[in-house]
């Protein structure tokens, strides 16, 4: 396995290759949830090019980048067990050059500033900065993201349509822990007692979502109920929603494809998950 630091190095590596490429974006401290995706990318194309970027844009002020586990020693190891062709682990200073201030970015219109972006401004267009960067210097034909992080997922897919990248796009369903905790970096972070109360929140999105299908209940009497459950469990909300799948707008009566999508804190915590379903099953 190949390990590239600078964008000139996986440059002239790509140049040389023949076939089809993914990508699997990633910011380290890899686990089973990252591997999955590794699996699927080399389903998709005949190489896959892994990124380890602690991408700062995407992180607000109070946020943790400097307290971010980095482990790119433990993560070249599962990648190259793996049989990962390359990892492009570039420094801050080679995708940011002229710094952060100074870097031209690109925002997703109306629906980065809503869910997660509406607690963390700026955020998506961090993210969406970061893998506009990534599809130039990697130039994958496929790239591979998690469906965990479903608002990420569906910005990424509007900007590859709006600025007309030639990579397709593939989101792949959420990994779980036996108990249906939605695996993340930041599971580590639990206490033992969180740990034990963390699966409620997937529990609580299932419900919603059968309520909405079976026993045609209004959605927004769902939502306030299972609000009030999750507070009453020990979550600190900050929004469970329902939108339509596509563009998370608000869903109307007449959206078949709707997602309900959740996060909240447990201590300092921050949890999301979510669960896209058919209105009519
Ligand atoms: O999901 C992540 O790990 C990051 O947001 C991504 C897509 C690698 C961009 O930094």
């Amino acid at each position: 396995m190949q390990l590239f630091n600078s964008r000139e190095e996986l440059r002239a590596w790509r140049r040389q290759q023949k076939g089809t490429l993914a990508l699997v974006p990633t910011m380290g401290n890899l686990h089973e949830g990252h591997l999955k995706l590794v699996e699927i990318a080399q389903q998709h194309a005949d190489q896959v090019v892994v990124s380890i970027f602690v991408n700062p844009m995407q992180f607000g002020t109070n946020e943790d980048l400097d307290s971010y586990p980095r482990t790119l020693d433990a993560d070249c190891q599962a990648l190259a067990e793996r049989g990962v062709n390359a990892v492009f682990a570039p420094q801050v200073s080679d995708v940011y050059p002229r710094g952060l201030d100074a870097q031209t970015s690109i925002e997703v219109p109306h629906i980065s500033d809503i869910l997660c972006g509406a607690s963390r401004p700026g955020h998506f267009r961090g993210v969406a900065t970061v893998v506009a960067k990534l599809f130039n210097m990697v130039q994958p034909d496929v790239a591979i993201f998690g469906q965990k992080d479903y608002q990420q997922l569906q910005i990424i897919r509007l900007m590859t349509e709006d600025l007309s990248f030639p990579v397709e796009i593939i989101g792949m369903s959420t990994e779980r822990a036996s108990d249906g905790l939605a695996l993340s970096s930041r599971n580590g972070y639990l206490s033992t007692s969180e740990r034990r109360l963390a699966p409620v929140l997937y529990q609580v999105l299932q419900s919603i979502a059968h309520a909405i299908q079976h026993d045609n209940i209004d959605p927004e009497q769902a939502l306030a109920e299972a609000r009030i459950a999750l507070q009453e469990s020990g979550f600190r909300m900050d929004y469970l929603e329902l939108k339509r799948q596509d563009d998370l707008q608000p869903a109307t009566a007449d959206d078949e494809q709707l997602v309900v999508l959740v996060a909240a804190y447990l201590g300092s915590t921050r949890l999301i998950d979510n669960l896209p379903f058919s209105r009519n099953n």
